[in-house]
């Protein structure tokens, strides 16, 4: 017994460790797009290609990239783009991060479904994939994206 305890001080240390390890968190609390080959955007990759691409595109490019923001023939949109052409971008860093964990706020008549992927995912493993999606963005959707992300923050009680 004394000894699954130890382990379990070990894991939540080492763990502890690995969600503050890196870059991925810049000074201003914003996620800052992943620099390509860092530890950031190597995980994040491997993140979205395992548990978003299928959706979304290993590009980005959306479900349905012929046509990425009109529903298809069941009258459902699809998962949208991630990259410059979508809406992504629009939304701030904490929302992001809440989409990702708790799903999709589209109702599953008009859309299909975005899973939550809150226990499957750690904090450090949802930062690394939204660092990641952020090199999909021009650098004046990233500026605006921080920027939006930090007026949210301040309007916040
Ligand atoms: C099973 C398919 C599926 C998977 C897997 C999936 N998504 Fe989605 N996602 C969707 C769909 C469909 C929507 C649109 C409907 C909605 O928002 O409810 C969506 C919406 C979103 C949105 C909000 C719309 C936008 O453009 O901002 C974000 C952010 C998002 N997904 C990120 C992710 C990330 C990151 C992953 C991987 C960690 C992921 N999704 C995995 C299907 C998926």
């Amino acid at each position: 017994m004394r000894y699954l305890l130890f382990a379990f001080v070990i894991i939540a240390l080492v763990s502890s460790a690995c969600s503050s390890a890196g870059d991925t968190v810049g000074e201003d609390g914003v996620i800052a797009p992943a620099i390509a080959g860092s530890e950031t955007y190597l995980l994040g990759q491997s993140v979205y290609n395992a548990q978003c691409a299928s959706c979304h595109g290993v590009n980005g490019d959306g479900q349905f990239p012929d046509a990425p923001l009109e529903p298809d023939i069941t009258g459902r949109y699809g998962a949208p783009p991630h990259d410059e052409s979508g809406h992504t971008w629009h939304h701030d860093d904490d929302l992001l991060m809440r989409i990702i964990r708790e799903g999709g706020m589209g109702d599953p008549v008009n859309f299909y479904v975005m899973p939550a992927l809150g226990l499957v995912l750690s904090d450090a493993e949802i930062e690394a994939v939204v660092a990641y999606i952020k090199t999909m963005w021009t650098s004046e959707q990233q500026t605006a994206q921080r920027e939006g992300t930090l007026a949210v923050r301040a309007q916040e009680p």
